[in-house]
């Protein structure tokens, strides 16, 4: 290689430095039970994320299962992706979730905690993580540097959000057109609040404080600016990236509770579906 013009040779990545933290796994003078956060943030996104795939990508063509009942789709499902001649081996869960799946594992929120519980990476502040890791380039190549697709991503998450609302407003009535999800306001709206759609409800607004307090959305809307108040326009983005800005203060907080709503919600339409469980309804007006 060295032998090559310069203008033929291909540049390395850079690799990670070594840091100022003392060196080696889990070497440090912290007393605190620095590991704790980690460990519990590492149980419970690796239940829910096997959980959802295994629910949203294998359970139906494996047996079938239903992910829709009394006018209740699991939010892994839609917007329903299906067609009459649809092959049994794919799921329509698969047509969709790679979008949400792709947002939340470019997340810089997860990325931050993931790198720390799986990878060690390191596996705190002022913790060693292993000397190995100067070895790799890590975003700086393959297949990490896919992490920069995040923004575009963003855009691909309001599609299925658009369509979850969709879903929670259908939640809230009882439809005599036929099956709402199949065809959507199809005939009369009978009010009813459920516990199905309470939780629909309550899955979809944390949803959308997940999306609009990302850090790439925030930069969108009032980066790349130098004056603020110069004009009309401005002031606008200003004022919405304030919005956004405090949205964006709790990003771990809609991350982790909106990981947990998705999969009660997931959980409660197959217990629904099985006849595990009734949904408690108030019809209103009749
Ligand atoms: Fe977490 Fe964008 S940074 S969703």
């Amino acid at each position: 290689m060295t032998g090559l013009p310069a203008s033929l040779r291909v540049a390395r990545p850079p690799r990670k430095p070594p840091g100022t933290a003392s060196q080696g796994l889990g070497v440090t003078r912290r007393l605190d039970a620095w590991w704790l956060a980690p460990g519990v943030q590492a149980v419970l996104f690796t239940v829910c994320a096997t959980y959802l795939f295994v629910s949203g990508i294998l359970l139906t063509p494996l047996f079938g299962t239903p992910y829709e009942v009394d006018g209740y789709l699991s939010p892994l499902f839609s917007p329903l992706l299906i067609w009459p001649d649809m092959p049994t081996w794919l799921s329509p869960g698969l047509l969709i979730l790679w979008i949400p799946i792709g947002f939340r594992a470019t997340c810089y929120y997860y990325r931050k905690a993931y790198y720390r519980f799986y990878f060690a990476d390191p596996p705190g502040c002022a913790v060693g993580e292993p000397t190995v890791h100067r070895r790799f380039a890590l975003e700086n190549a393959f297949p990490f540097i896919l992490q920069n697709l995040h923004r575009y991503l963003l855009y691909l998450a309001f599609v299925p959000l658009f369509f979850l609302w969709i879903d929670v407003i259908q939640g809230f009535g009882a439809w005599d057109g036929g099956t709402p999800i199949h065809t959507p306001f199809q005939g009369t709206a009978h009010p009813q609040i459920g516990l199905g759609g309470e939780l629909l409800l309550v899955n979809t607004v944390l949803l959308t404080g997940y999306s609009l307090s990302c850090h790439s959305l925030r930069h969108l809307v009032g980066g790349r600016l130098d004056c603020f108040s110069c004009t009309q326009a401005r002031r606008v983005r200003y004022t919405l990236w304030q919005r956004l800005t405090d949205l964006n203060r709790n990003h771990m907080w809609w991350a982790w509770t909106s990981l947990i709503t998705v999969t009660l919600a997931d959980v409660y339409v197959r217990l629904l579906q099985a006849g595990v469980v009734t949904d408690p309804v108030i019809h209103i007006g009749s």
